[in-house]
């Protein structure tokens, strides 16, 4: 079964092409981060616009890549959800009108079922039952995973993201949009242990996290530093070292408790350097295995959405009635589709 997987759920546009027997065909993105870095963050009606703009091209593109036709695809997935409203519609128009057209099933995806399941696109991919550290720019959870739909939440982010505070606190050192990876190259510039900043909740008994008060930490010592290029690299040094010594921390609980001996790691955040080698180095002096997508599908993506249709689909998922779109849709909702 050939899957088109297209996912326009905020500022990429990502179309792919997955075939149950041969994997990942072709995978193609756009990504609008410098559309929108201008505005220090995402526009959303920008972020409609361009995706209207690229999705039939990078589709286009995904069929030459992979010497596929239109007529050869079997099923189509689009992410319904999470995401922007206007900017999820695209996807899920485009999808239906080709379901239409070549009259095959459309179906609607979790974005972050996506995320989750991407290291499974991987050589060597984890075995179910396992942990799953959920680390975007909109969540940060743990979940555990006992199969494709059936995900339990062991603890989330009370307030921001992850990926959030690495873009907030990049904005407030002058990093600009989106600030992660610029964060995380700036720390490696940095001092270990110049700074000490706060771990939130490190000790809170609980699986749950809270991201808001560092950046404001961040925000007080950087106005009683001088400002020179050492001690921004430090301070970021500083806070990458907080925020992933409380994910790690949190990560290697959440495997102690459930009893499981596998780490799934996915979402943005995932590509983060530090994270992968304190939580692997961690993981496996317990003898759990860590689990991450390769770099380019930690961030959004078409292949994980080809991938998740093609493996809802393999379980006998519905085809939607018209399109819809869920903005605001918990993982923790999903059941197997049969
Ligand atoms: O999963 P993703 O592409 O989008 C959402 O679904 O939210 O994640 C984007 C987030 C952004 O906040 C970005 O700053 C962060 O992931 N990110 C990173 C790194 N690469 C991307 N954060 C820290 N270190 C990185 N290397
Ligand atoms: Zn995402």
């Amino acid at each position: 079964m050939l899957a088109l997987g297209i996912e326009t759920s905020c500022d990429e546009t990502g179309v792919a092409l997955y075939d149950t027997d041969d994997g990942l065909l072709a995978h193609a993105l756009h990504s609008q981060v410098a559309m929108h870095a201008e505005y220090g963050g995402v526009v959303p009606e920008l972020a409609s616009r361009d995706h209207i703009r690229r999705t039939l091209p990078l589709l286009r593109q995904v069929l030459t890549q992979s010497g596929r036709a239109l007529d050869e695809i079997d099923a189509i997935g689009y992410t319904q959800g999470p995401g922007l409203a206007g900017a999820l519609l695209v996807g899920a128009s485009i999808g239906a009108a080709l379901g239409y057209a070549l009259k095959v099933p459309v179906i609607g995806l979790h974005h972050l079922e996506g995320h989750l399941l991407s290291p499974l696109l991987e050589p060597n991919p984890p075995a179910f039952p396992f942990v799953a550290l959920l680390v975007s720019g909109g969540h940060t959870q743990l979940m555990e995973v006992r199969g494709v739909g059936q995900y339990h939440l062991l603890g989330e982010t009370l307030d921001d993201a992850a990926g959030e505070a690495f873009d907030k606190t990049a904005k407030l050192l002058g990093l600009g949009y989106p600030g992660g990876p610029a964060l995380s190259r700036l720390a490696q510039e940095g001092r270990p242990g110049k700074f000490k900043l706060p771990r939130p909740m490190l000790h809170s008994g609980d699986l749950n996290f809270s991201f808001s008060g560092l950046k404001t930490a961040v925000l007080t010592l950087a106005r009683n530093q001088p400002g020179d290029p050492q001690t921004l690299a430090d301070i970021a040094c500083a806070f990458q070292e907080a925020i992933v010594e409380v994910l790690v921390s949190k990560a290697i609980d959440a495997i102690k408790r459930s009893g499981f001996e596998r780490l799934v790691v996915a979402g943005g955040v995932g590509a983060n350097r530090l994270l992968r080698e304190k939580l692997t180095a961690k993981a496996v002096k317990r003898g759990a295995e860590v689990f991450y997508p390769k770099l380019e599908f930690c961030t959004d993506n078409g292949a994980m959405i080809a991938f998740a249709a093609a493996q809802r689909l393999k379980q006998g998922a519905a085809a939607v009635d018209g399109f819809t779109v869920r903005p605001r849709w918990d993982l923790d909702e999903l059941e197997p589709a049969a």
